[in-house]
C-alpha cells in the first residue's frame, strides 16, 4: 500500500504533489508528507490525511521544481508524524519515499547503528536512506550507483523515489514488487512519477511502467532505465487510456456511490465485444489462444483475496456448472503457504481489481514456478499481475477509487461468466440452445442493473435508517447467492464497522442460529430460481426466533415478501446471473448505513485499496 508521487521539471512541484497524493489517498491515509528541493531540501509531514498536510504546509516555503510525496498505510511503526515519509539520511541531505517492506531492515539497522548512525523513526524505510548515503560516501560513487548498490543489499519489496540536496539535477526511483509509473511530459525535461497513473493522467498520457528490479534515473532532464544488475533497458512507452472524468466524483457525494451507479456501464464494458449473442461467438483472444490447453484441463484453481475471492466463488459455481471442470477457490495468502499440489496441467486464475495484491502475486509466482498456466482477471491496466500472467482478460470497469470494491466485483463476475461459457463451448459441454439462452439473458443485465438501481435506491435508504444502530448482522444465501451473502457482509463490516457474517443459508442451523433474537437483522437473498423453498424454510426458522428479515426477492414475489420485515425486489434472471443483480441492493444498504453512522465510506479506517504487503 502507500501512495508515492514525484515531480521533476521546470515548474513548481507542490501542486502536482498535493493533487497526486489526494488521488492516491485510497492507498493509505495514516500520514502524508512531501520533500521539496530548491537549493535546500525541506520536508513537511504529519499524521493524518493530505488535507492536514496542506494545512501544515500553508505559509511555508513551498518552492522547488523537484519534489517527492507520500501517503502512508503503516506497516512498521505507529502512524505518527515521525514515522511519516519522506525520511532523511543521517546528514539530512537525502530524502526518500517508499511503498513496500524492507524485510531485512532490522539486520541492516543494527549494523548501521554500530557504525554510528542515529535513527529518528521506527520505520524500515529510514534504514534505506542511511544505507544509500553511507555507500555514496564510503564508495565515493554517484547517487545512482549508491542506490543500485544499496538495493543489492535489500530483501523485500519497494517502490522508492530519492532526492538529494547535493544532486539537484537528479531524481532516482526504483521498483521491486510495488508499482511505479513514470509520466513523460510533452514539455522537455518534465517527468511525473506515481504509484499508479491516476495522478499523472491530468498532465500527460505518455507513460512507462517500471518493471521489477529496474532503476530509473532522471539526470539533467533525461531519463534512463537500468536493472539493479547494471544492464541498460529501453523503456516501453505507452499511451494511457483512462480519462480524467473517471477520477472525479461527478456530482456524487462519495466515490463509492458513484461506482455503484456506474455498474450498468462497467458491466457492459466488461463484456463489450467479447461475445456475440446473435451468432453465439466469443471474441476473447485469451480463450482462443489457450483452446487446446482448456480442452485438456483437469482442474482450475482460482486465487484471490477479499471481494475478488468472493467473485472467485461465483466463478467456481459458473465454471463447474457450464465447463464441468473441478474448480478450487483459494485465499491467495493461504494457498502459498500450504505447499499445494500444482502441476503443468493446471490453470491458475488470479482475480484482482488492483492487480497489485501482494498475496495474490506471491501465489501466482509460486504457481508459475511449478509450471501451471496462469491467467489474470484484473482491472488496473498495466498492473503487476497482468504483466506476469500467460494470458488474461481485463475487466474494464474503469478506475475504482472507493476503497470498498463494488463495480470491480460485478465486472469480475461478468468476465467469469463469459470465461465459464467460453470454456464450456471449447469443451463441448454446453448445447447451442442453452448458450443462446444464457447469452440473451446476459445481454440484458446492464439494462436490468440500471432499472434496479432506480427502483431500489430509496428503499435501501429507508431500510438502512432502521438498522443504523445494529451491532451485528447476518447474511444468508444458497447456491449462487452464497458468495453474494459473503460479499454483502464484507461490504457492511468494512465501511460501517458493524460486525457482519455471511453464511450458506442452510448452515445457519449448525451454529449461527444461536445468535438470533429480536435484535439480529438477517439479510437473506431469496430469489425465485435459487432454492427458493429451502431458503423460505430458513427464513421461517429466523422468524420463529424473532430475528428481523431483510429479504432480497425476485420481482412479484409473494411468499417471502409476506413474512419478511423488509424486502427489496430485483428483476428475474437466470440463477447463474443472480449475483450480478442481488449484489446491488446489498452495496446500497451498506453504503447508506455507513453514511448514516457518519463513517468515511470511501476511506474506511485501517484499510487501503492496494494491499501490497503480505
Ligand atoms: C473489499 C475489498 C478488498 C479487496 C482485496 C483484494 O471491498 O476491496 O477485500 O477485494 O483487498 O484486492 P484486489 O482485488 O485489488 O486484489
Amino acid at each position: 500500500m502507500c501512495g508515492i508521487v514525484a515531480y521533476y521539471g521546470p515548474d513548481e512541484a507542490y501542486d502536482f504533489l498535493i493533487k497526486g497524493l489526494q488521488r492516491l489517498e485510497y492507498r493509505g491515509y495514516d500520514s502524508a508528507g512531501i520533500a521539496l528541493l530548491n537549493g535546500d531540501l525541506r520536508v513537511y509531514k504529519n499524521k493524518g490525511k493530505v488535507a492536514e498536510l496542506e494545512a501544515t504546509a500553508k505559509g511555508k516555503n513551498l518552492s522547488g521544481n523537484r519534489g517527492i510525496g507520500h501517503t502512508r498505510w503503516a506497516t512498521h511503526g505507529e502512524p505518527n508524524t515521525v514515522n511519516a515519509h519522506p525520511h532523511l539520511s543521517q546528514s539530512g541531505d537525502i530524502a526518500l519515499i517508499h511503498n513496500g517492506i524492507i524485510e531485512n531492515y532490522a539486520t541492516l539497522k543494527k549494523v548501521l547503528i554500530e557504525r554510528g548512525h542515529e535513527f529518528k523513526s521506527d520505520t524500515d524505510t529510514e534504514v534505506l536512506t542511511h544505507l544509500i548515503e553511507e555507500i555514496k560516501d564510503k564508495e565515493n560513487v554517484d547517487l545512482l550507483e549508491a542506490v543500485r548498490l544499496a538495493l543489492n543489499e535489500v530483501v523485500g519489496a519497494y517502490a522508492i523515489v530519492i532526492l538529494s540536496k547535493n544532486d539537484p539535477n537528479t531524481l532516482i526511483a526504483a521498483r521491486k514488487g510495488s508499482p511505479l509509473v513514470v509520466g513523460i511530459s510533452e514539455q522537455a525535461g518534465e517527468f511525473f512519477l506515481a504509484s499508479d497513473a491516476t495522478p499523472i493522467v491530468e498532465y500527460t498520457k505518455t507513460v512507462t511502467y517500471i518493471n521489477d528490479n529496474e532503476i530509473v534515473a532522471i539526470q539533467d532532464g533525461e531519463m534512463t532505465v537500468k536493472t539493479i544488475d547494471n544492464e541498460a533497458i529501453s523503456p516501453f512507452i505507452q499511451e494511457l487510456k483512462i480519462s480524467l472524468d473517471a477520477l472525479e466524483k461527478g456530482g456524487y457525494e462519495h466515490f463509492m456511490l458513484k461506482e455503484i451507479f456506474e455498474q450498468p456501464k462497467s458491466i457492459y464494458d466488461s463484456m463489450r465485444g467479447r461475445f456475440d449473442p446473435q451468432n453465439l461467438n466469443f471474441a476473447m483472444q485469451s480463450l482462443t489462444e489457450y483452446a487446446s490447453k482448456i480442452k485438456n484441463l483437469d482442474r482450475i484453481i482460482i486465487v484471490a483475496c477479499g471481494t475478488s475471492w468472493h467473485a472467485g466463488l461465483v466463478g467456481e459455481y459458473l465454471i463447474e456448472e457450464f465447463g464441468r471442470i473441478p474448480v478450487e477457490v483459494e485465499y491467495a495468502s493461504e494457498f502459498r503457504y500450504r505447499n499445494p499440489i500444482i502441476t503443468e496441467d493446471d490453470l491458475v486464475i488470479a482475480i484482482s481489481q488492483s492487480g497489485e495484491t501482494a498475496d495474490t502475486l506471491a501465489a501466482l509466482e509460486m504457481a508459475k514456478e511449478k509450471g501451471a498456466t496462469i491467467y489474470g482477471i484484473c482491472n488496473v491496466v498495466g498492473s503487476s499481475i497482468p504483466r506476469m500472467t500467460h494470458a488474461g482478460a481485463y475487466t474494464h470497469a474503469g478506475p475504482e477509487i472507493g476503497v470498498a470494491s463494488t463495480k470491480a466485483f460485478t465486472a469480475q463476475v461478468s468476465v467469469l461468466t463469459l470465461l465459464a461459457l467460453g470454456i464450456a463451448d471449447i469443451r463441448g459441454k454446453i448445447a447451442r440452445e442453452r448458450l443462446r439462452e444464457v447469452f440473451a439473458e446476459l445481454d440484458t443485465i446492464p439494462q436490468k442493473v440500471e432499472e434496479l438501481l432506480q427502483s431500489c435506491n430509496e428503499k435501501c435508504k429507508e431500510i438502512a435508517a432502521a438498522y443504523v444502530d445494529a451491532p451485528n448482522c447476518l447474511y444468508l444465501g444458497r447456491g449462487y447467492n452464497f458468495p453474494v451473502a459473503l460479499e454483502g457482509a464484507l461490504k457492511l463490516k468494512e465501511i460501517s464497522y458493524i460486525h457482519a457474517e455471511g453464511y450458506p443459508a442452510a448452515e445457519m442451523k449448525h451454529g449461527p442460529i444461536a445468535l438470533i433474537d429480536e435484535n439480529m437483522p438477517v439479510v437473506v437473498i431469496a430469489t425465485k430460481r435459487n432454492y427458493y423453498e429451502k431458503v423460505l424454510s430458513n427464513i421461517q426458522e429466523v422468524k420463529a426466533r424473532k430475528g428481523k428479515i431483510i429479504a432480497v426477492v425476485t420481482e412479484g414475489d409473494e411468499k417471502v415478501s409476506e413474512i419478511a420485515d423488509h424486502y427489496i425486489e430485483i428483476p428475474d434472471t437466470e440463477d447463474c446471473l443472480t449475483p450480478l443483480l442481488a449484489t446491488i441492493p446489498l452495496q446500497l444498504l451498506s453504503y447508506y448505513i455507513a453514511v448514516m453512522r457518519g463513517c468515511n465510506v470511501d476511506q474506511p479506517r485501517n484499510l487501503a485499496k492496494s494491499v501490497t504487503v503480505e
